[in-house]
Formats: C-alpha cells, sequence, structure tokens
C-alpha cells in the first residue's frame, strides 16, 4: 500500500443557504499519483478543493497532509501545496516575473531568481516577464497561474480545471508538464471537464456528482470493469441464425444477417474476447469481409455513471 500524502476524512461542506456542496467525503490520495476528479458542474470538485487549500472552510470533518493535521499545522501544510486555482485570480498590473517571485515569497521561500527563470521558460513566458499580466492572452494568464503555483516547489499541487479555455497547443504543454512534474515526484489532483484528458492523464479517476464522491478507482481497472468492446464483422454470406460453435459468444446476428455484432466487457477475455471470436470464425470457415472493432471511452463510462441530466453532460 502506497503511503497516503493527503488524507480527507468525513469531510462536509454545506455552505450558508443550506447548499450541501459536500457530503461526508474520505479520499486519501497517494503520494506521486495523478488522480483526476470528474463530476458535472456544480458537483463539488472546486469545494473539494477549496478545503483542502484553506479557501473554504469546512463544514466537518478532518483533512491531514504529509501527516499532518491540517487544522493544527496549517501554515507547515499549505506551504508545500500549490493551487492552480479555476478563476483567474491574479493582479492584473503586476508584472509576470514578479507576480510569480512573489509567489514564492509569500510562503516565506528565499529568492531564487534562476528556479523563477526556469519555471517561465517551462511555460513560455520567459519573453513576456517584464510584461504586466493584463496584457496576456487568458491562455497566457493561465500559465501565469501555474507558474504562481509552482513557484514555491509545492509536493502536491492541485490543478481546478487547468486547460478550461486554452488552445490545443497549450493544453498539450500543459500534460507535458504536468507529466514532468510527476517524474520529480508531484502529486497532482485535477480536475476536468475534458475527459480524454484525464484518461490520458491519470493514474485514478475518482467520480462526484452532487456532492457525493461516486466512486474511486485505478483508471485502467475502471475502464476494464465498466468498459465495453464492441464490434461488427461484415459476414460474406448472410446467415439465418448465429452458429451453434459462435454459442459462447456474446454475439447476435443484425442488418439481415449480414452483420455479427459484437459485444462484450472491456477486458480481453482469452475465452470470449474478440481475438477469440475471430479464431473461431476462421476455423469454422465463416468468411468475412469487414472487422471493426470499437472500445468505450472513459467519457461513455462517466455518462452512464452521472446519467444523461442535460447539466451533466461534460462540456
Ligand atoms: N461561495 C459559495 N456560496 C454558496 N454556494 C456555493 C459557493 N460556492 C459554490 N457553491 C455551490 O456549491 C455547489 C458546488 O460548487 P463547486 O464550485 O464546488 O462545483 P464544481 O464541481 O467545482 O463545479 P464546476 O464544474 O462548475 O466548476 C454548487 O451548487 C454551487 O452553487
Ligand atoms: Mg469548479
Amino acid at each position: 500500500m502506497v503511503e497516503a500524502i493527503l488524507d480527507i476524512r468525513g469531510l462536509e461542506k454545506t455552505y450558508a443557504g443550506g447548499i450541501a456542496a459536500l457530503r461526508p467525503t474520505d479520499l486519501a490520495i497517494r503520494k506521486g499519483e495523478i488522480f483526476a476528479l470528474l463530476g458535472p458542474n456544480g458537483a463539488g470538485k472546486t469545494t473539494l478543493i477549496g478545503c483542502v487549500c484553506g479557501l473554504v472552510t469546512p463544514t466537518a470533518g478532518g483533512i491531514s497532509a504529509f501527516g499532518l493535521d491540517m487544522a493544527r499545522d496549517w501554515r507547515k501544510a499549505r506551504a508545500r501545496i500549490g493551487l492552480v486555482p479555476q478563476e483567474l485570480s491574479i493582479d492584473m498590473f503586476e508584472r509576470v516575473g514578479r507576480t510569480v517571485a512573489f509567489s514564492r515569497a509569500l510562503f516565506g521561500l528565499p529568492a531564487d531568481p534562476r528556479r523563477i527563470e526556469r519555471l517561465l521558460k517551462s511555460l513560455s513566458l520567459w519573453d513576456k516577464r517584464d510584461t504586466p499580466v493584463r496584457e496576456l492572452s487568458g491562455g497566457m494568464k493561465r500559465r501565469v497561474l501555474i507558474a504562481k503555483a509552482l513557484a514555491h516547489d509545492p509536493e502536491i499541487l492541485f490543478l481546478d480545471e487547468p486547460t478550461a479555455g486554452v488552445d490545443v497547443e497549450l493544453r498539450r504543454d500543459m500534460w507535458g508538464l504536468i507529466g514532468e512534474l510527476r517524474e520529480q515526484g508531484v502529486t497532482i489532483i485535477l480536475t476536468t471537464h475534458y475527459i480524454e484528458e484525464a484518461e490520458e492523464m491519470a493514474d485514478r479517476i475518482g467520480v462526484i456528482d452532487r456532492g457525493e464522491l461516486k466512486l474511486v478507482e485505478d483508471k485502467h481497472a475502471l475502464m476494464a470493469r465498466l468498459g465495453r468492446t464492441e464490434a461488427r464483422i461484415t459476414l460474406a454470406v448472410a446467415l439465418d441464425v448465429v452458429p451453434e460453435s459462435l454459442s459462447g459468444f456474446p454475439v447476435a446476428l443484425g442488418e439481415a444477417g449480414s452483420v455479427l455484432c459484437y459485444r462484450g466487457s472491456g477486458e480481453a477475455d482469452p475465452q470470449t474476447g474478440i481475438a477469440a471470436l475471430v479464431k473461431r470464425l476462421v476455423a469454422e470457415g465463416i468468411d468475412f469481409t469487414g472487422l471493426d472493432v470499437r472500445q468505450s471511452s472513459l467519457e461513455d463510462i462517466f455518462v452512464d455513471l452521472i446519467g444523461d441530466r442535460p447539466e451533466a453532460k461534460p462540456a
């Protein structure tokens, strides 16, 4: 069992006005993992992050980070956590280089111009170091938020919708950067509406809906458990019924017997998987002219879990 770097127990938040944004929630984050928190708008993702980062006062529950109780050792623990907030919260009149250096100083760390230079270069902000933040584009401002969050070398990094409103190229850069941070041993918790982002990056997935953490699971296990493999096999000669020799496979005939439709689990089963089916067809001399296989994505799984409420569709 990998050590939990962040341990959330019974965390609850009810905002003034009575909205239960977070129902009692337990979550242990492992050191060095990338954890993606998925959920529709208003699910409670930012509230959860806000509680850990001290922006939201929990109604109940406890949080410990690095073995420190966040209520008792708040400053010590918070100094090792970075946050890229969802909302642009940044001094628009300050210059890029200075605002990033300031974020480091805020945690009482000595100035380190070379570290700041490396950081700005890695985010392609070095050329903009003397530009006032207000003159940057939205995507550039988001990079500045990331630089600010990393300025004090945090061991846990929260990224709340880091790629909302950024172009494809910057998204790629951001994924690259997150990968590098992981290699340096930084633990990363991100929220995203781009499910393929979670599919690409995350080690584990948490799904939250209406304040309730519905599941937490290893990404591959989740996709194997809830995923589906579907295939359409176009037959050379149409069949009237599924032959007896294929009775062990999850298949049915479609399109007047000209297509064999396969629908199996996400796991590649050696007995009933698609590869076994193809071998059987060949062995039985059932000729086919086309084979189209489709694996369900994390997005399909997410929609299945959250349902098809209009507000629940991933953006
Ligand atoms: N400061 C606040 N005061 C009152 N209610 C709030 C406050 N902040 C959030 N809420 C409510 O709490 C619920 C959860 O909001 P939260 O921002 O945590 O959701 P989210 O999952 O981050 O959503 P999104 O994907 O839109 O960012 C929502 O119903 C929201 O309206
Ligand atoms: Mg949010």
